[in-house]
């Protein structure tokens, strides 16, 4: 087990179910992120049910959304005051569908990663998310797709790769059978292990 100052300091940000948040909550308590620990959960949807997994899991929630904080600028403002308050290390976008401004992304460098649901560069980027995601690639007839995790920069999407893992797709996929296969057999398996990747490197080099 890492000590405490051996564990680079989590925020996890979400706006839906939550099951990403999920698999890294259980991934933390089995011992396979050893290099560090998830310390704020923020919500930008106030009904979000992520915000109920993250209160079993005794970790501290907040909600901050645009419309409270009135506008764009404001909310990133009001999200990086968190990340100073609990002395965030790293933000980890686990199904947080607002994008974030160059006026944020800057400010932490390699300190940002997110999953997204397919094989960036397919179908990714501005408007995709969630199921349109396995509708465009339904749409397009691909045979496979899957899900990366990668750095998160100016760019939507367009961050470096950390990890990619394939899923294969049959006929009888629906957007719904799809989505839940990439999460299953992907997205729960590649976030907790990019999530201690990245970590480890964050407490490397504050070791010096
Ligand atoms: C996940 O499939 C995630 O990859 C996707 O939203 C879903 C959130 O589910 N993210 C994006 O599409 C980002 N562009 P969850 O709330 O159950 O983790």
């Amino acid at each position: 087990m890492a000590r405490k100052r051996d564990r680079a300091r989590i925020a996890v940000f979400v706006s839906g179910g939550g099951t990403n948040l999920q698999a890294l909550i259980d991934a933390q308590k089995t011992g396979q992120i050893p290099n560090g620990r998830i310390v704020l959960v923020v919500s930008n949807k106030k009904d979000a049910y992520a915000l109920t997994r993250a209160k079993e899991a005794g970790i501290p929630a907040l909600t901050i959304t645009k419309k409270q904080c009135g506008s764009a600028e404001a909310f990133e403002e009001a999200l990086k005051e968190a990340v100073k308050e609990y002395m965030v290390d790293l933000i980890v976008l686990a199904g947080f569908l607002a994008i974030l401004s160059e006026n944020f992304t800057k400010d932490y460098p390699e300190r940002i990663i997110n999953i997204h649901p397919s094989l960036i560069p397919s179908f990714c980027g501005e408007g995709y998310y969630g199921l349109r995601v396995h509708e465009e690639a339904l749409a397009r007839g691909v045979k496979v797709t899957g899900a990366t995790v990668h750095y998160v920069n100016e760019i939507p999407d367009g961050g470096e790769i950390i990890i990619q893992k394939a899923v294969n797709i049959n006929n009888k996929d629906t957007a719904e059978s799809l989505q839940r296969k990439v999460m299953e057999q992907a997205e729960w398996k590649i976030l907790p292990e990019a999530v201690q990747k990245v970590a480890k490197i964050i407490t490397k080099s504050r070791q010096g």
